[in-house]
């Protein structure tokens, strides 16, 4: 049963402001969004476009702590670069605010304390790990570890990234706080829960039986979910950044969570523009919500905010929520920390005024149902082959022709010929599957089908070839530049919410005032004798250099990140001075030295020790040639059991330092010194 709506809400994620926006976050949440919001205005539909930041959380105070600065400074330099790039690139939010606004604080305290009023909280008390030295409670991402089971160092507290086992931070073998680097201690805590189980009938049957057209990937991460059932969460947090917990008692030090607070900013964010109207925004039956998001928040955006929404019991809840995959670039994960992307200010510095490129090319590859790659040579074959040859062209050979022949005025239409009709239907007929896919949220879809639209227009001049008709059939001219100046205008309406500012250049060249969705597909848009503007390129062809800049740029990132990676491995649980005692390191001199045979790894060593010779077998045959080594002191391990290797009984170990790239360097004395000297 089709539901009747009156009025469409639009949000889209509140992106963190501790760093500044990419690629991935236009391509997954913003592009679509704005897409959609456009679409729909353009038809004359009541919409509102919400957005904002989400300046609460546990990684905005970390960032602060690093740069010496305080967690508001954070938020205040990265909200303001975010909400620049937005309205560069052309996403048309009817407000663009913030989770510290003071209205926001409000509206989350309100919330917060009518669902603890109505008794829809559990309180419950656990031991968490704190941080003694940095004084907090730490975030399960916050303590690092041996992992329990394939016990490589640095698993984090939730999860181990070797082996991808979850972890609760008490099964960490030697855990340490990632602040401080101290050892955390346990501590009881209290904080507040949604009892989610108390809501997963109605969340089951209202996802799984009343929403089976939601995206498969969100149908299917929810009924994942669902299946496994769904447990209290936490919705306060130990920090000092945040918004208070609203309470009177047992709340000092606690704060609400930030994935409690930041769905509430839609809301706040629209109370903020419509202090006096926002309700029906948010309350009444015949208005449609929908959130914008990318998979990993899905389950914040289809269960937690719904569950929120339902026992606050006055809100509607969402009618779709249409989640991107991930986009990937140049082949691997967009990583904030690894500062591999593409920001959005530094394309703007590079490809001034190219918005709609990226535009374009980040919604024809938009990972909708799977993930997907973003590369530069597609970048550039996208704009030259298809912007620049296809939509570009077309535009401005009719613009030119017309001005060529008829002074930039739209001449008259003279008879159709069969087909000058033909265009004309299949270019009606693409109206209908653009409308169709927007309806269904298929962005990419329905910006191949206006891009057909520019195709048809240029194979009509391609064929129709009307510069070589100028001087025997003027007439056909003139029908054939009137009809490829109405498909032109049907452009400027079709790519609106695609490539606003291209169209709107377009329109401007036309000389078209009325943009409408209803007109498309209009054969009248524009009268004769209307008068065009001397046109303009729509886009420029992009060069190999600019490209292999952009490449460069990222091999340079990639060499960067290398040269990081190689950090020293991390220090091995601590010993008492009494086991290092047991060691009996020395000097020795090397007498021999060669190859043991049949093993490219070994090197064999008769070694002085001060004492007698002994024999010494060590893998560093990659690393030095035998003869390099001879007459050189060493340092060995002078009390290690014998052992054999490749038959030869080797008494000791000869210490290397290996470098991160696995080089090994025997270690020697600075000076030389009494064979058989230890080493302490
Ligand atoms: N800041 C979150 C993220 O980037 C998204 C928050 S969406 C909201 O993943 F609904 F909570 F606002
Ligand atoms: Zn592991």
């Amino acid at each position: 049963m089709e539901k009747k709506f009156k009025r469409t809400t639009v949000t889209s994620a509140l992106p963190y402001a501790n760093g500044p926006v990419h690629i991935g976050h236009l391509a997954g949440v913003y592009v679509p969004a704005d897409i959609y919001v456009r679409y729909l205005r353009l038809k004359g539909e009541e919409v509102l476009f919400i957005g904002g930041s989400d300046e609460h959380g546990v990684p905005i105070t970390l960032r602060a702590r690093k740069e010496g600065c305080t967690p508001q400074d954070i938020v205040d330099r990265y909200h303001n670069l975010i909400k620049k790039s937005f309205e560069e690139f052309g996403i048309s939010f009817d407000i663009y605010s913030r989770t510290t606004s003071p209205v926001h604080t409000e509206t989350a305290s309100q919330f917060f304390r009518t669902l603890y009023d109505k008794g829809e909280f559990i309180e419950k008390t656990s031991e968490q790990y704190y941080d003694e030295e940095a004084r907090q409670f730490l975030a399960d991402r916050y303590i690092t570890g041996e992992c329990p089971h394939c016990h490589a160092q640095g698993a984090y507290g939730d999860q181990c990234e070797k082996c991808g086992t979850s972890l609760s931070p008490t099964e960490l073998i030697n855990p340490k706080s990632a602040i401080s680097g101290s050892k955390p201690v346990l501590r009881q805590t209290k904080h507040w829960y949604l009892p989610l189980d108390r809501h997963e009938d109605w969340l089951r049957h209202w996802i799984l039986d009343e929403h089976k057209e939601w995206r498969p990937n969100v149908y299917g991460q929810c009924k994942s979910w669902l299946d496994m059932h769904l447990q209290p969460r936490a919705v306060s947090r130990d920090l000092d950044w945040g918004i208070p917990v609203p309470l009177d008692e047992g709340a000092e030090g606690k704060v609400l969570y930030v994935w409690f607070d930041a769905p509430i900013g839609y809301i706040s964010n629209t109370k903020e523009l419509l202090p006096d109207s926002w309700e029906k925004w948010w309350k009444s039956p015949d208005t449609r919500l929908v959130h914008f998001i990318g998979k990993d928040n899905i389950v914040f955006h289809c269960i937690v905010f719904p569950a929120m929404l339902k026992a606050e019991g006055s809100f509607i809840l969402p009618d779709n929520v249409p989640a991107n995959e991930f986009l990937n670039l140049e082949g691997d994960k967009i990583s904030t920390s690894k500062n591999w992307a593409v920001w959005l200010h530094e394309y703007l510095a590079d490809f001034p005024g190219k918005q709609d490129v990226l535009r374009y090319v980040l919604t024809a590859n938009a990972p909708e149902t799977k993930d997907n790659d973003f590369t530069w040579k597609d970048f550039q074959a996208r704009n030259n082959n298809e912007l620049v040859a296809i939509f570009g062209n077309f535009v401005n050979r009719a613009l030119v022709l017309t001005w060529k022949y008829f002074e930039g005025k739209v001449p008259a239409a003279g008879a159709l010929t069969d087909y000058d009709r033909a265009t004309l239907e299949e270019f009606a007929g693409v109206k209908e599957s653009v409308e169709h896919y927007l309806d269904n949220f298929r962005f990419r879809d329905a910006q191949k089908e206006a891009m057909n639209l520019a195709r048809i227009g240029n194979k009509y001049l391609a064929d129709t070839e009307p510069w070589k008709l100028a001087k025997t059939d003027p007439a056909r001219v003139a029908t054939i530049l009137n009809i490829a100046l109405q498909l032109s205008a049907n452009l400027g309406i079709a790519f609106e919410p695609f490539l606003p500012f291209s169209a709107a250049k377009l329109r401007r060249m036309l000389g078209m005032d009325a943009c409408e969705w209803g007109l498309l597909g209009s054969t009248s848009l524009l009268a004769e004798g209307h008068q065009t503007e001397k046109p303009e390129l729509l886009f420029e062809k992009i060069e190999d250099s600019a490209i292999e800049a952009q490449v460069q740029k990222l091999l340079d990132t990639k060499k960067a990140n290398e040269a990081q990676a190689q950090t020293a491995a991390p220090v091995a649980a601590p010993i008492e001075y009494a086991d290092f005692e047991k060691l009996d390191l020395r000097v020795g001199t090397v007498l021999e030295c060669s190859r043991v045979p049949k093993s490219d790894k070994l090197l064999q060593f008769r070694i002085d020790d001060g004492l007698q010779q002994r024999t010494i077998v060590s893998g560093i045959a990659k690393h030095y040639q035998p003869e390099e080594l001879v007459g050189r002191q060493v340092c060995f391990v002078a009390n290690l059991a014998p052992r054999k290797l490749r038959g030869i009984l080797s008494e000791g170990m000869i210490l290397s330092a290996e470098a991160p790239d696995g080089t090994l360097s025997v270690v020697s004395p600075q000076r030389p010194v009494q064979p058989g000297s230890q080493v302490k």
